[in-house]
């Protein structure tokens, strides 16, 4: 009989540093030595590192595994999430063959023996076979390549949909921040009555809630937008000046109450912080934030980004869904 698998564990620090930033094309600065050093300084904190990364994120799969190979560092130091996203164009003729092609490269370009987590989405669910491909994902877990199945970008409706198809879903990994409170709109609280964590993007909105904002970046991109949703400049120096005001009394940075914030929520077992080209980072474990100051954060701004999770970014002419490229699966 099989050992009994173990279960997935959220990171002890509660962050998970974010890999997007170093794929080609996020941004300018980053050099492969400078990823690299960021890496290895990620490496110094107590416990094993957990990164996030994605089969999309071009070229990062493939430097992970060089830095891990050149290292040596073992499944006990270096934990990676990636995920699973079929390209737009595929899904109409999406085959189990192609589900095992992109999963066993991500294996590969990383060089481990199994996925610990690979998060799931597709792009689109107007077109058919979302579940299909979700169960041929499962059967792969079967077999050990994946350890653990997660999603990305799904709101309650579509997350009920997969576990109730039998999906053994254990984490959601979606945007909440001080400027999209969306999940707290009924997902959250569907993840807390299912056992099912929620990995939290988006919460230093690309730098728009730290100290100071760096280069250019496809983050900024994608979080001006979400400012823009909520009331613009006006609102965001509001949030930005409690942010500072509680950063100041903890002596702590405005990043790490930014990150706080989100961590401080029942379901979130953790906040997935983008690496930082100018060494940069957010600990959430550095400030306690009291019930006042949620209320005074979220008073700061009181509207949130309408709608379900990630439904303004599946209108693909809207103008989330048109800064978004939805072909990268085949990129290298
Ligand atoms: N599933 C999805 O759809 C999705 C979408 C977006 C992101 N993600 C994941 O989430 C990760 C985070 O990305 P994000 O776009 O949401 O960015 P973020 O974590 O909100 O912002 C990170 C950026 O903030 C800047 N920064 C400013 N002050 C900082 C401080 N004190 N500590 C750390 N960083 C500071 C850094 O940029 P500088 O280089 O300028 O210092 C850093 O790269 C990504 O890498 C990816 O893994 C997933």
């Amino acid at each position: 009989m099989n050992a009994p698998r173990p279960p997935w564990q959220p990171p002890a620090s509660g962050v998970i540093r974010g890999c997007w930033q170093l794929s080609r094309g996020h941004g300018p600065g980053w050099s492969r030595d400078r990823a690299f050093a960021a890496l290895d300084a990620a490496a110094v904190q107590p416990g094993p590192l957990y990164l996030d990364c994605a089969d999309i994120y071009t070229g990062v799969e493939a430097l992970l595994g060089e830095w891990m190979a050149s290292r040596g560092v073992t499944r006990e130091q270096v934990v990676v999430h990636t995920k699973f996203v079929p390209d737009l164009g595929v899904l109409p003729r999406i085959d189990r063959e192609y589900v095992r092609g992109i999963v066993e490269r991500s294996r590969d370009r990383l060089g481990v023996d199994g996925l610990e987590l690979v998060q799931y989405y597709w792009w689109d669910r107007a077109v058919p076979g979302w579940i299909q491909a979700a169960e041929w994902l499962a059967e792969l877990r079967e077999e050990g390549v994946i350890r653990h199945i997660g999603v990305t970008n799904l709101d309650r409706e579509a997350l009920g949909a997969l576990l109730d198809a039998g999906i053994p879903v254990v984490t959601n990994q979606v945007q909440l921040s001080l400027l999209d409170r969306r999940p707290l709109a009924g997902l959250e609280e569907f993840c807390v009555e299912r056992g099912l964590a929620l990995l939290c993007y988006g919460t230093l909105a690309g730098g728009l809630l730290s100290a100071s904002t760096g280069p250019e970046s496809r983050s900024l991109t994608k979080y001006r937008l979400i400012v823009d949703e909520v009331g613009g400049a006006t609102v965001l120096g509001r949030a930005r000046a409690v942010l500072a005001d509680i950063a100041a009394r903890e002596g702590a940075e405005m990043a790490d109450v930014a990150a706080a914030y989100a961590l401080g929520h029942a379901a979130v077992a953790a906040v997935i912080v983008g690496l930082s080209r100018r060494g940069l980072t957010a600990d959430p474990g550095a400030v306690r934030l009291g019930r006042r100051d949620i209320e005074r954060l979220d008073a700061a701004v009181p509207a949130t980004v309408p709608g379900a999770v990630y439904a303004a970014e599946r209108d693909r002419a809207g103008p989330h869904g048109r800064i978004m490229r939805y072909d990268l699966n085949r990129e290298r």
